[in-house]
């Protein structure tokens, strides 16, 4: 039965993506053009750190699948392709493991053809500290990520219907653990309540995985005989909004959801994310292109990082969050709501000051 559910979102999922629209929410930030503000190649890094990880680039390959025959396959693509291009990696999540030890290997495949890659495994946060540290080991993971997805359990027709438990494991499993813990979202965005209270767990690092790429209450509703959650599609918040939204909480975020090229990396990026994941997209190009194509799609995204970067005068990712960005429509009515200053981000390099290396504050 899980086998078949991680078959059908792989598949779902692919086609969502060759449905996508071309506009997201990304589209509702810019850059202010400085014609001056050039810098040389040679001084921009991609290097970044955040909660005690330190990546060599910031973007990765977010979780995706394992468990059946079929997705173990994907797995050995998406991780030839991490090792190829040295971007972090996650697993899908892991439950199936822990429902069929049988199926290890198709999780296992990234660590081996991986072996020194940096990799996250993934759980629900229904699991134990027991089943958190037996993922971890089995990935020798460098880091965890808990995946929270109440609208995807709601809609999905096997779904959990409790959620009560989720906190309080999620402490539990911050104990019990030695890597560092990522919680993301799967598509619907964190708020900035949501960042706070994961941060008072003692969670590291928090993934906004926001609306606007892969829509799982979409998936979830194909999947269901009637079909009858069709309503729910399009819920949450975009990535840029929930960036917008926990800026100040002191937490450090990845950003995710909805990511289709490298401006909306920088985008990120300049909303303060130290690093961005891509899922659906990539999935898209190794199904339609295999390895090859992808091993090629993130050259040119890392190149074209690079570029953007040194147009935009920026040594760093971090620098990034210098740069002066105004952000339009539906994106500027929701910061107007949720009482954060636009104006600020669209005058803050001139108001830059090195004592605050970032754009916390701005509300
Ligand atoms: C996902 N995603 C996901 N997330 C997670 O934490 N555990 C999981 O098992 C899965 N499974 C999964 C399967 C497939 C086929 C896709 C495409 C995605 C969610 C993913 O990590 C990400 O948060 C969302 O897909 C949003 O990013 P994109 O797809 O818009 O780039």
């Amino acid at each position: 039965m899980i086998a078949e559910r991680k078959d059908d979102h792989v598949r779902f999922a692919a086609e969502q993506q060759r449905r996508l629209g071309g506009t997201n929410q990304f589209d509702e930030v810019s850059f202010v053009h400085h014609a001056l503000a050039g810098i040389d190649r040679s001084d921009v890094s991609l290097a970044t750190g955040f909660g005690g990880i330190d990546w060599q680039v910031p973007l990765y390959i977010n979780a995706m699948t394992g468990g059946s025959e079929r997705t173990g396959s994907i797995n050995r693509d998406l991780a030839i392709a991490a090792r190829e291009t040295g971007v972090p990696i996650a697993t899908g999540s892991m439950s199936a493991y822990f429902a069929e030890a049988s199926v290890a290997d198709t999780f296992g495949v990234i660590r081996r053809e991986n072996p020194d890659g940096f990799v996250m495994a993934n759980i629900n946060a229904n699991a134990t500290a027991d089943k958190a540290r037996r993922a971890v080991d089995l990935l020798r993971a460098d880091a965890l990520q808990i995946h929270l997805n109440i609208i995807q359990e709601t809609v999905m027709p096997e779904g959990d219907r409790s959620f009560s438990a989720w906190a309080p494991q999620i402490e539990k499993i911050v104990g019990g653990v030695d890597v560092p813990v990522i919680v993301k979202e799967v598509g619907f965005g964190v708020s900035r309540e949501t960042v706070l209270l994961l941060r008072d767990m003692g969670v590291s690092v928090a993934d906004v995985a926001g609306r606007g790429g892969t829509d799982f209450a979409r998936i979830e509703n194909d999947r269901r005989r009637d079909a009858d959650y069709g309503y729910l599609g399009g819920w949450g918040q975009s990535a840029p909004a929930c960036l917008l939204d926990a800026q100040g909480t002191g937490m450090p975020l990845l950003a995710s959801g909805g990511v289709r090229h490298p401006l909306d990396v920088v985008r990120a990026l300049a909303l303060g994310a130290a690093a961005v994941g891509v899922s659906g997209g990539f999935l898209r190009t190794v199904l339609d292109g295999g390895v090859s194509a992808l091993v090629a799609r993130i050259i040119t995204w890392l190149d074209q990082l690079e570029a953007l970067m040194t147009a935009l005068g920026a040594r760093t990712p971090a620098e990034l969050t210098r740069c002066d960005v105004l952000v339009h429509g539906d994106l500027r009515a929701f910061c107007a709501d949720r009482g954060i200053d636009t104006g600020r981000l669209a005058t803050r390099s001139s108001s830059y000051d090195s004592t605050h290396d970032t754009v916390e504050g701005i509300r």
